[in-house]
């Protein structure tokens, strides 16, 4: 991964520059870089507050062959692989909120969306967006998102260097990709499980036909959080949880 690495100095948002790239046939592992974008954007229809110099933002295409009903597996394994390039180069514990935000002490340092470009049964490709607050200080937060963000320098007391954790990133990413396509979802779900902080506990998933609340169990074949309810058990497919 990252072979072919493009950098922005400021975009809109490097999953568009990525999936323009995508289409003019980039490669599997190419990688858009930006210092700044202008309207990140982040899961459900949210925008992702990028600020020049102080994060991540990058966009990884992939492309693997494997069925459109298994890209969630997809969102999974980058979450684990950011996850340890992040703690391989700082050392800080990580926890990962299904299906892929990651917290330090409970709260966001990363966030990290799939978007994909299929048909029927094939993937054309797949832009995975990793966003990471790196060097952001917490007068740089905007006052809605002190509450609930952090970043690794604030963690860590230091600065990081963006250059090596995103080499660190790109080769976790590589790693846990090969593995998935040679051994299939259980090498993922094992390190998934490992790595999650909220299996065992309680939690409230907000999804769009309502909320439910239940234990969270582990995750079944499709990637789906299996939840146990005063109903049974229920396959969550998409949802912001909480706990
Ligand atoms: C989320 O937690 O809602 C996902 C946030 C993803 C943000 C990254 S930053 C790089 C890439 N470009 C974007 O516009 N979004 C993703």
């Amino acid at each position: 991964f990252g072979k072919e690495i493009r950098y922005e100095f400021q975009t809109t948002s490097t999953q568009i520059a990525a999936h323009q790239w995508a289409k003019e046939g980039a490669k599997e592992g190419a990688l858009v870089v930006a210092e700044e974008q202008r309207s990140g954007r982040g899961r459900l229809g949210r925008s992702w507050h990028s600020p020049p110099h102080t994060g991540i933002w990058m966009s990884l295409i992939l492309r693997p062959k494997i069925p459109l009903a298994h890209a969630p597996h997809m969102t999974l394994l980058a979450s684990i692989g950011v996850s340890k390039g992040i703690q391989r180069v700082t050392g800080l514990p990580i926890q990962i909120k299904w299906p892929n935000d990651l917290l330090i002490n409970g709260k966001k340092v990363c966030g990290i969306l799939c978007e994909l470009r299929g048909e029927q049964d094939r993937i054309h490709y797949l832009v995975t967006g990793i966003g990471i607050n790196v060097n952001t200080m917490e007068t740089d937060l905007p006052p809605e998102l002190k509450p609930i963000a952090t970043s690794l320098a604030m963690e860590l007391g230091s600065s990081v260097h963006r250059a090596s954790l995103i080499a660190v990133i790109l080769e976790e990413l590589e790693l846990i990709y090969t593995q998935y396509l040679a051994e299939g979802f259980s090498v993922v779900r094992t390190e998934w499980e490992k790595a999650a902080g909220m299996l065992g506990q309680m939690i409230k998933a907000r999804t769009t036909q309502g909320e439910l609340s239940g234990k969270a169990l582990s995750l079944n074949e499709n990637g789906a959080l299996l939840l146990q309810t005063e109903q049974g058990v229920v396959p969550i497919y998409s949802a912001e949880i909480e706990w």
